[in-house]
């Protein structure tokens, strides 16, 4: 008696663990560029504006303006970024002492960080300083209509290697890929949702709304940084 118990329990352990291993395969980290939003909606936007551009709702009591990420971001390195963000080290190529570049007026974020979340931090203010795109819907609804509708052909990271590619034989839109997202406008993803393409990318009018499919919009630009 005491065996049978125990044997269904441990069938019971090992089924409960390949549900848990195979859960927390299906979905990847979110993008960085994606997590950085996140931090940059929390940490920064206060000051440097919701577009970067500077002009957040406490500018207009500073001295200083906080800086048009949007034009400064792009001649600095990642190295000279990270140093930016934590306040850690000199701050120039020569490394001269932070206010050689920037004054007090920018907060040092030492503690607050990890590696991963400066590196999402900066992948999207490259983002921000590159795209020529307006993020319209919400990118957090959007990954998670990706994640219930959309991996299975384009990828759990969005890289177009879903579980279902092989089965029906098709190469998906590569959404990681800004060379590819890039060439098509909101209006045109927007339009291939609802709409379809092609034979096997479904149209997904009525199932999605008009807002569904630009909160799913706003989530593939920032997959493909
Ligand atoms: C309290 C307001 C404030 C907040 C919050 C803030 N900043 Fe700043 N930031 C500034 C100011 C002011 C400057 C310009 C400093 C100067 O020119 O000396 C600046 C400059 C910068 C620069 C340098 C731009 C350049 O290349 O010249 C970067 C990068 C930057 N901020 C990133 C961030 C990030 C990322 C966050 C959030 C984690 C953030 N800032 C939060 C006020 C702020
Ligand atoms: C059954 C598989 C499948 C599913 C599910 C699927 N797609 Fe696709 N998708 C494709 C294929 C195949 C293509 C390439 C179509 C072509 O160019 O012929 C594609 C292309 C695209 C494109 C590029 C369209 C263009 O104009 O070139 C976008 C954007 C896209 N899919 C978004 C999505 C989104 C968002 C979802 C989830 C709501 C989704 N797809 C679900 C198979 C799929």
């Amino acid at each position: 008696m005491n065996i049978v118990i125990r044997s269904t329990f441990i069938h019971f352990v090992i089924l409960l663990s390949l549900i848990f291993i195979s859960a927390s395969k299906l979905w990847a980290d979110p993008p960085p560029a994606y997590e950085g939003r996140r931090l940059y909606v929390s940490y920064c936007q206060l000051c440097h504006g919701t577009g970067g551009k500077g002009d957040g709702p406490l500018a207009v009591s500073m001295d200083l303006n906080p800086a048009d990420l949007t034009t400064t971001v792009r001649s600095r390195s990642d190295t000279i970024l990270t140093k930016i963000i934590t306040g850690r080290g000199g701050q120039t190529i020569t490394g001269r002492v932070r206010h050689n570049l920037l004054s007090d007026a920018m907060p040092e974020w030492e503690n607050l960080f990890d590696e991963s979340q400066i590196k999402s931090l900066i992948a999207y203010l490259r983002f921000m300083s590159t795209t020529k795109f307006k993020l319209q819907g919400d990118p957090k609804a959007g990954m998670q209509l990706y994640q219930k509708y959309c991996h299975v052909c384009h990828g759990v990271e969005g890289d177009g290697d879903g579980i279902m590619i092989d089965l029906i034989g098709i190469a998906p839109m590569d959404h990681t890929n800004p060379n590819e997202t890039n060439a098509l406008s909101n209006k045109d993803i927007v339009k291939s949702i609802l709409d379809g393409k092609g034979r096997f990318m479904p149209a997904w009018r009525g199932i999605l709304t008009q807002s569904d499919a630009e909160a799913l919009v706003s989530y593939i630009r920032l997959l493909a940084h």
